[in-house]
């Protein structure tokens, strides 16, 4: 999987310009944070952002001259506002004030931060942080849509709380994190824009007492890599989510469930209007028939063991799969796992006919370097015109691969292709049209 899909970031030129409010000292930790998803990250101060934080500080994370005024002769022959522009791949501004917005808006050049903006033809995303009467004024509102509309720049957060101007809404910074995310966002391609995809991840707890249940393995770490590359890729992405200690991605709706048959009925009920349905969760097969009110004692001795009689859960892959052929339910793509411990294409096909799915991921979850708990996976993509053997790769690497099917099962089914039929060297050929023919 191609890095600039995957780490969107790396190796490029990343202007981060820092403005003069009270958010700026977030700045340094934004600045590490592109820096560790390999951004040569140029900082840009305004002079007010000086008297916040340090530009000792921002050079010292960044590696780099910072930059502060162009009408300083040393300081423009060394870095240059017009070279700086040229060279930027994404501007941020974080903390973008209402003052530099309002000035940015205006298309002045009046300090080094407006003139690379200005000058540059990189993509522009902006941070606001300002009092929340100012992020409340019309004048802001106005310059920022114009920002937005005439620029094309792109606006992260502000969030909600409490200001430092002690008032307490709208008017936060978002966090670096987050504005790290809407970054990679920026730089990535949106091939799955306006498209709603719906993905299952983690294990399922099947309550046996009030403090005990049957669950499995599964970090949930598959599926949540899903979920971050289908919405960076610009999908509306709903997760539902067994337990996990996982932070979800950012910008994913996500639902936490606890047992099976309340994630069949969360994941039936928005397969309903996705696109595309991928079912990671490692969903429990069997439940404990009854479930005891209270917690089971031990009763020593010989009569110490007890035995947990089990019925079997609903399988919802399957039951969304019967759903769609049967009833004729509009799901364009559903997407399988198989966790196999041998025979691994050969059972992957098998649930790829039992359970009418479009494409089945399957993978040797006995393997130390991969399927549960680790970040790297060996999997194998099957469907029904074959399938395509893929090299160990990180998660995020597999979850994009997953995404590219995706994109190109909903371009075919949009033309009455098969839906996931194999890419690249074995496609039959570029013109759409009628696939298996
Ligand atoms: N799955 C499901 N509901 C279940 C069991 C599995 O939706 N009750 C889904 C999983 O999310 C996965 C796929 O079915 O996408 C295959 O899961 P797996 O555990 O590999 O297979 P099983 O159907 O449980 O079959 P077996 O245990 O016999 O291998």
């Amino acid at each position: 999987m191609a890095e600039s899909v995957t780490r969107p970031l790396a190796g490029k030129t990343v202007v981060l310009g820092v403005c003069g409010g009270i958010a700026a000292y977030k700045a340094a930790e934004l600045a590490r944070l592109l820096g560790k998803q390999g951004a040569d990250v140029r900082a840009v101060m305004t002079a007010h952002a000086t008297a916040f934080i340090g530009e000792l500080t921002l050079q010292t994370l960044t590696g780099r001259r910072v930059f502060t005024d162009p009408f300083q002769l040393t300081q423009e022959s060394e870095i240059g506002h017009i070279e700086l522009a040229d060279a930027a791949d994404l501007i941020v501004v974080a903390p973008a004030t209402a003052n530099t917005v309002a000035r940015l808006a205006a298309g002045a050049a009046d300090d080094a931060l407006a003139s690379v903006v200005l000058a540059s033809r990189a993509p522009l995303l902006l941070a606001p942080s300002m009092n929340v009467n100012m992020w409340d004024s019309p004048l802001t509102r106005d310059n920022l849509r114009r920002l937005v509309d005439v620029a094309g720049a792109r606006v992260v957060g502000p969030g909600a709380g409490f200001l430092a101007c002690r008032w307490v809404g709208p008017g936060r910074m978002a966090e670096p994190g987050d504005i790290v995310e809407a970054a990679a966002r920026t730089l990535s391609p949106q091939d799955l824009a306006g498209r709603r995809v719906v993905v299952t991840a983690g294990p399922t707890y099947e309550p046996v007492d009030p403090v005990r249940f049957v669950g499995n393995r599964s970090s949930g770490k598959m599926g949540y890599a899903i979920a971050a590359a289908a919405a960076r890729r610009g999908a509306s992405v709903h997760l539902i989510t067994g337990p996990t200690s996982l932070e979800p991605p950012p910008g994913v709706d996500v639902s936490h469930v606890g047992e099976a048959r309340e994630m069949r009925d969360e994941t039936t009920a928005a397969a309903g209007s996705a696109d595309a349905v991928v079912m990671a969760a490692a969903v429990a097969d069997f439940r404990p028939r009854e479930v005891q009110a209270s917690k089971l004692k031990k009763r020593g001795g010989d009569e110490g063991a007890a035995t947990i009689e089990m019925s079997e859960n609903p399988d919802i892959l399957a039951t969304i799969g019967a759903r769609r052929s049967e009833r004729g339910d509009a799901l364009p793509i559903l997407v399988g796992f198989a966790a196999e411990t041998e025979d691994v294409v050969e059972n992957a096909r098998a649930k790829l006919a039992r359970k009418r799915c479009d494409l089945v991921v399957g993978n040797d979850v006995s393997a130390v370097d991969a399927g549960f708990s680790v970040d790297t996976n060996r999997v194998v993509f099957v469907t029904e015109d074959g399938e395509e053997a893929r090299e160990l790769d990180e998660k995020a690497g597999v979850a994009h691969a997953i995404v590219d099917r995706l994109v190109d099962g909903l371009a075919r089914a949009g033309s009455d292709a098969p839906h996931l039929a194999r890419r690249a060297n074995t496609r039959r050929g570029d013109g759409g049209g009628d696939g298996d023919g």
